[in-house]
């Protein structure tokens, strides 16, 4: 090989990896932000990653931009590994034209999606960008359409994740909104359609990037991110957590897990979570890290919706999507902003042949104007929908309530559940023994001379009959009633015995879940 050409190689690769630069690669380190490489470097194994299209500029000659040309215009695209397991990335650089996205850059990400959807493995992309590259015009905006028409396509086929790590602002949002799992860092990523000058303008309220559109803002209130870290490192490392469950695409099973936790582990503690008293709260996390593998649960959205916990878990080797009402948050019950979360998970789990259990203590619907003018019945039809309609291996534990149409909702067995096991101290009614008894004996209690004796003496009567899983279980509605301690054994064993199930549903172009 002629020297010349060599030395001309390892120049040009040397000058890729610059970016945009000393100066800016400073800054960005000033802001507690890493570069794309160093970002890449940290979320992929040792050494994996194999970088495409190093050599792409842009191909724009406006405004100057012809001889401002940078190699790989803005983006690190590739792939690599994560636990060994084959994975596609891109990496915006914010330190080259803001991160911004030029036709050239939108083509280098739409390569790896491609790459992603024909070789069956996930994509990862690492978001700092300005949005669209000003100077492209419709150029640019083609670009991010390209783009969300592959998020779509690829959409239940491979596990796709966004990292937030800089600004992505206007109609650059919806490329993370359409992928599976969005990844936020305190201060210094932000999400919003419309920045705070925007906001100003049309509504005249007053709010900076953090509070309009930061990491907590979206982990916690609006639920477009699934988690919020303070750090870069902690989000990537997160992120690599997250592939300890998922599969590589929706014609895999998920990977197995490798903890010695025993099959056969029964827990005592489990006996005391569940207080006598129906109405006091305790934590389903407790729970569900005293039945997983080694006590690990990978909780998604954990600060939105507290009042259902989702996650994943290995439980006896198997990966498993958790859904789980929560009796520490609002007493479990379901609303708007918990079926949303419970159907997104559900439809990610059933898409990735990844088991659902269920813990249920759950109340019912919450009551009230908001709700209901908030659309309850549209959102509460999602969660239903999603169980309804997935066909993977789906079990349930009632842990205490299960009332009214929230039974029904929770993986019951009429909505086909595979096993459905409960406590003894599960109740299982069309609501609770106070409203119960105001609906059915109002007037008889309303003519004795002690109303309150005559309610307590009507509730009684009425937990007797109920509030006990025993008429459940005698309609089959339930497979069995389990000691507490026997959950973990009980539940690997169901997972175990499904782990062949082939359901399907009737053939059909997709269906019209309500949104
Ligand atoms: C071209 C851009 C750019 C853009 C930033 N830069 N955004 N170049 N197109 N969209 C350049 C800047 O000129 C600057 O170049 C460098 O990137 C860093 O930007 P700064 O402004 O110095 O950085 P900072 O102060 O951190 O501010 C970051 C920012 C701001 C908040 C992102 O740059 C900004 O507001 N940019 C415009 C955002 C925007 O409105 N984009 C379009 C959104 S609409 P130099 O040479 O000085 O380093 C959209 C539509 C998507 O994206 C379509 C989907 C439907």
């Amino acid at each position: 090989m002629n020297q010349a050409a060599l030395e001309r190689l390892e120049a040009l690769r040397r000058e890729s990896v610059l970016g945009g630069g000393e100066a800016r690669l400073r800054t960005q380190h000033q802001r507690g932000k890493l570069s794309a490489r160093e970002r890449l470097d940290i979320l992929l194994d040792d050494e994996s990653f194999v970088e495409l299209d190093r050599f792409v500029t842009h191909r724009c000659e406006e405004f100057g931009l012809a001889d401002q040309k940078v190699l790989g215009d803005g983006v690190v695209t590739g792939w690599g590994t994560i636990h060994g397991r084959l994975i596609y990335v891109f990496s915006q650089d914010f330190t080259v034209f803001g991160g911004s996205l030029s036709e050239a850059h939108a083509e280098k990400i739409v390569k790896v999606q491609e790459l992603a959807l024909k070789n069956g493995a996930p994509l990862v992309g690492l978001n700092d960008s300005g949005g669209a590259r000003i100077q492209e015009g419709v150029a640019s905006l083609g670009g991010y359409a390209e783009i969300f028409l592959r998020n779509t396509l690829a959409s239940g086929v491979v596990p796709q994740v966004s990292v937030v790590l800089g600004p992505c602002a206007g109609g650059a949002v919806y490329s993370p909104a359409i992928t599976d799992f969005v990844y936020m860092v305190r201060g210094t990523s932000f999400m919003f359609v419309t920045g705070p000058g925007v906001v100003k303008t049309v509504t005249h309220e007053d709010v900076d990037m953090e509070g309009l559109g930061g990491a907590d803002v979206h982990a916690e209130t609006s639920g477009v991110a699934h988690f919020a870290h303070d750090t870069e490192a902690e989000s990537l490392a997160s992120v690599r957590e997250l592939f300890r469950y998922v599969p590589q695409n929706n014609t895999e099973k998920p990977p197995s897990g490798d903890a010695t936790d025993p099959h056969d582990r029964r827990d005592a503690a489990l006996l005391s979570v569940v207080p006598d008293n129906a109405n006091r709260p305790y934590d389903m996390l407790d729970v569900i890290r005293a039945v997983v593998d080694d006590g690990v649960f990978y909780e998604l959205h954990a600060g939105f919706a507290r009042n259902l916990a989702t996650g994943f878990a290995h439980l006896g080797g198997h990966s498993v999507g958790v859904v789980a009402n929560q009796p520490a948050v609002l007493a479990g019950v379901l609303d708007i902003d918990a079926s949303d979360k419970g159907a997104r998970f559900v439809r990610f789990c059933d898409a990735f042949n990844i088991p659902l259990v269920v813990f249920e203590d759950v109340p019912g619907f919450l009551p009230g104007v908001s709700q209901e003018h908030g659309g309850i019945i549209r959102h509460g039809a999602k969660l239903l929908y999603a169980f309804c309609e997935a066909t993977v291996p789906k079990v349930t534990v009632i842990t205490r309530k299960a009332y009214g149409g929230a039974y029904d909702v929770m993986n019951s067995k009429h909505i086909r559940g595979d096993v459905n096991l409960a406590w003894p101290s599960a109740e299982i009614a069309v609501m609770g023994p106070k409203g119960a008894v105001e609906v059915l004996f109002r007037k008889e209690i309303a003519a004795s001379d002690d109303p309150a004796a005559a309610t307590e003496a009507k509730m009684a009567e009425y937990r007797e009959k109920f509030a006990h899983p025993y008429v459940a279980a005698a309609r089959g509605y339930l497979d069995d009633v389990i000691d507490p301690r026997e959950t973990r054994p009980r539940l690997i064993n169901a997972l175990d015995m499904l782990s062949a199930k082939r359901d399907s549903n009737p053939t059909k172009k997709h269906g019209n879940i309500p949104l």
